[in-house]
C-alpha cells in the first residue's frame, strides 16, 4: 500500500453505525476512511428502511385520513386520488437530500469516503474493490466492522422483489396489490402493512407467535394495537405458519397451518412480504482471512469495548449483539470511538427506545410487565387512556394508553409503554427519566405543559405511585 493508504481508522460499512464512527473520528482528528460499496452512505437505514419507510408511512397516513377521517372535523373534500408514482418520489427525494448530507458531513469531518467492497487481506490491510473499477488497499491501525443486516429469507419463497418482496421491495412497489400477504408480524410487517392497506390493498399477516410487533412489546400493548390495525381493516393470522408457497401462478397460493401443527388452510396473494426477521451481513468481507468468530445467530463477538479478539478490530451496529436500531448504532459508533481515543465510552442499553410507526403509534423502553414478572421483580404499575387527555379529544385522536411500570419498593421507573398519537416522540421523555434513574413520582412532580398529549404521560406517573387527577 502506498504511504497514503496508511489510516488511523478504516471503517467498513457506511451506514448509520459506520458513517456516525467515520464523523466522530473526524471531529477526534483520527485520519480515517469510510468504504461503501452501496454507492450512497447512510446503509439500510436511509436507503432502503427507516427513512424511506417513514416516508411512505407518513404520506399514506396523510391519504388515508383525508379518504376518511375528515367529514367529522367538518372538512369536506372532493374527489381523492392517489398519485402512487409522486408519492414514491416524495420519499426517493427525501432519501437522496439525507444521503448527500452524510456524505457533505464525511467531507466536511476530512474522512476519506471510499465507494468500493471492503475484504480483509490480513489483519491490518483492508483490500477495496472500487466501484469505478480498480483496487484500493488501505491499512488502518485500528479497523471497525460496521457492514450492518440483511432480510432473514423464508425457504421455499424466492425473492424477486416483485412479487415475493422484502421490506426493500415494499418500498417501492409500482402499484398497490390487490392482495398482500405479510409473513411476519413484527415491526417491518406492521409498518409495511399499514401503509399499504391504507392504499387500498387486501393485507394479511401471517404471524408465529400469539402476539404481534415482535420481540420486546408488552403484551397488554401489544393486543390493544391489534384491535387497532384490525379495525383499520388489516387481517391477522396468529398462531399460525406458513409452511409452504407456489408461485408458478400468476397468483401466489400459500399454505398455511396452525403453528402447533393442525388444519392447513390456503391464501393467495398478488404480493407476499418476507418480515421475518433480519440476520447480520458480512458476506465476501474475507473474515475467513482473520479468524475473527460469529455466534450461531452469525453476530461477530465483541467485549464491552467492541473488540473482537484481534482489539484493534471493533464492531459495531447491526452486525453484532443488541437491538438492531439505527439509534443503538449511532451509540455504539460514538462510544467505540471514545474507546480508541479516550479509553472509555457510554451506551446504556437499559434505555434505548423502541418506536414503531404505524398510527397511532407504538413506543417503548425498559423492561415489559411479562420481563418483570419472569424476573420475579415486584412492581407498581400506573396507566392514563388518551381519551382522558384534553390534547388528545380536541384532536378527536383518543385511542391508546400510556403504561408505567416502577419498582414496588424504590418507584424507580423499571419501563414505559405507550400506544397512541406521538408516542414516538414521548418516549424520549421516558428514556431520559430511566437514564437518569428517575421514580414515578419524579415525572409526576413535574410541570407538563397544558394541553398537551405529554399531559397523559405525567398522570400515568401520577397513576403509578398515587392516583391520576382526570381519571
Ligand atoms: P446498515 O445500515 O445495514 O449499513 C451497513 C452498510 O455496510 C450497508 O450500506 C452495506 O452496503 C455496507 N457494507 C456491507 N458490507 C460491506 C463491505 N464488505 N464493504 C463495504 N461496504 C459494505 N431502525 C430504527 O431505529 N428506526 C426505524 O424506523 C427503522 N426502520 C427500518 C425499516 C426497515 C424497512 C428496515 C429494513 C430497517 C429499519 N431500521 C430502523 C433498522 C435500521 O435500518 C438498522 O438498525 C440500521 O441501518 C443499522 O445500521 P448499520 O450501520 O449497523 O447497518
Ligand atoms: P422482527 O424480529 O421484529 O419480527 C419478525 C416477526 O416474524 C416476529 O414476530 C416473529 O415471531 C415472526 N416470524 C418469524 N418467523 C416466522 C414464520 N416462519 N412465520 C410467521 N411469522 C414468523 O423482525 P422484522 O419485522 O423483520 O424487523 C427486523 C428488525 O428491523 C427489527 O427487529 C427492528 O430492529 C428493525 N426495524 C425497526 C423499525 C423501527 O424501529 N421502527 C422498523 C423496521 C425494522
Amino acid at each position: 500500500a502506498s504511504q497514503s493508504d496508511d489510516h488511523d481508522l478504516v471503517i467498513i460499512g457506511g451506514g448509520v453505525a459506520g458513517y456516525v464512527a467515520a464523523i466522530k473520528a473526524g471531529q477526534e482528528g483520527l485520519k480515517t476512511a469510510c468504504i461503501e460499496k452501496r454507492g450512497t452512505l447512510g446503509g439500510t437505514c436511509l436507503n432502503v428502511g427507516c427513512i424511506p419507510s417513514k416516508s411512505l408511512l407518513n404520506n399514506s397516513h396523510l391519504y388515508h385520513q383525508i379518504l376518511h377521517d375528515t367529514k367529522k372535523r367538518g372538512i369536506e373534500v372532493g374527489e381523492v386520488k392517489l398519485n402512487l408514482d409522486q408519492m414514491l418520489k416524495a420519499k426517493d427525494t427525501s432519501v437522496e437530500g439525507l444521503t448527500k448530507g452524510v456524505e457533505y458531513l464525511l467531507k466536511k469531518n476530512g474522512v476519506d469516503y471510499v465507494k468500493g467492497t471492503g475484504s480483509f487481506v490480513n489483519e491490518n490491510e483492508v483490500k477495496v474493490n472500487l466501484i469505478d473499477g480498480g483496487e484500493r488497499t488501505l491499512r488502518g491501525k485500528n479497523i471497525i466492522i460496521a457492514t450492518g443486516s440483511e432480510s432473514t429469507p423464508f425457504p421455499g419463497l424466492t425473492i424477486d422483489e416483485e412479487r415475493i418482496i422484502t421490506s426493500t421491495g415494499a418500498l417501492s412497489l409500482k402499484q398497490v396489490p390487490k392482495k398482500m400477504v405479510v409473513i411476519g408480524g413484527g415491526i417491518i410487517g406492521l409498518e409495511m402493512a399499514s401503509v399499504w392497506s391504507r392504499l387500498g390493498a387486501e393485507v394479511t399477516v401471517v404471524e408465529f407467535l400469539g402476539q404481534i410487533g415482535g420481540p420486546g412489546m408488552d403484551a397488554e400493548i401489544s393486543k390493544a394495537t391489534q384491535k387497532i390495525l384490525a379495525k383499520q381493516g388489516i387481517k391477522f393470522l396468529t398462531n399460525t405458519k406458513v409452511t409452504s408457497g407456489d408461485t408458478s401462478a400468476s397468483t401466489i397460493a400459500l399454505n398455511v397451518e396452525a403453528a402447533k401443527g393442525g388444519k392447513e388452510q390456503k391464501l393467495d396473494a398478488d404480493v407476499v412480504l418476507v418480515a421475518i426477521g433480519r440476520r447480520p451481513y458480512t458476506s465476501g468481507l474475507g473474515l475467513e482471512n482473520i479468524g475473527i468468530e460469529a455466534d450461531d445467530k452469525g453476530r461477530l463477538v465483541i467485549d464491552q469495548e467492541y473488540r473482537t479478539k484481534l482489539p484493534h478490530i471493533r464492531v459495531i451496529g447491526d452486525v453484532t449483539f443488541g437491538p438492531m436500531l439505527a439509534h443503538k448504532a449511532e451509540e455504539e459508533a460514538v462510544a467505540a470511538i471514545e474507546y480508541i481515543t479516550k479509553g472509555h465510552g457510554h451506551v446504556n442499553y437499559a434505555a434505548i427506545p423502541s418506536v414503531m410507526y404505524t398510527h397511532p403509534e407504538v413506543s417503548w423502553v425498559g423492561q415489559t410487565e411479562e420481563d418483570l414478572k419472569k424476573a420475579g421483580i415486584k412492581y407498581n404499575k400506573g396507566s392514563f387512556p388518551f381519551s382522558a387527555n384534553s390534547r388528545a379529544k380536541t384532536n378527536l385522536e383518543t385511542d391508546g394508553i400510556v403504561k408505567f411500570l416502577s419498582d414496588a419498593e424504590t418507584d424507580r421507573i423499571l419501563g414505559v409503554h405507550i400506544l397512541g398519537p406521538n408516542a414516538g416522540e414521548m418516549i424520549a421523555e421516558a428514556t431520559l427519566a430511566i437514564e437518569y434513574g428517575a421514580s414515578s413520582e419524579d415525572v409526576a412532580r413535574t410541570c407538563h405543559a397544558h394541553p398537551t398529549l405529554a399531559e397523559a404521560f405525567k398522570e400515568a406517573a401520577m397513576a403509578t405511585y398515587s392516583k391520576a387527577i382526570h381519571f
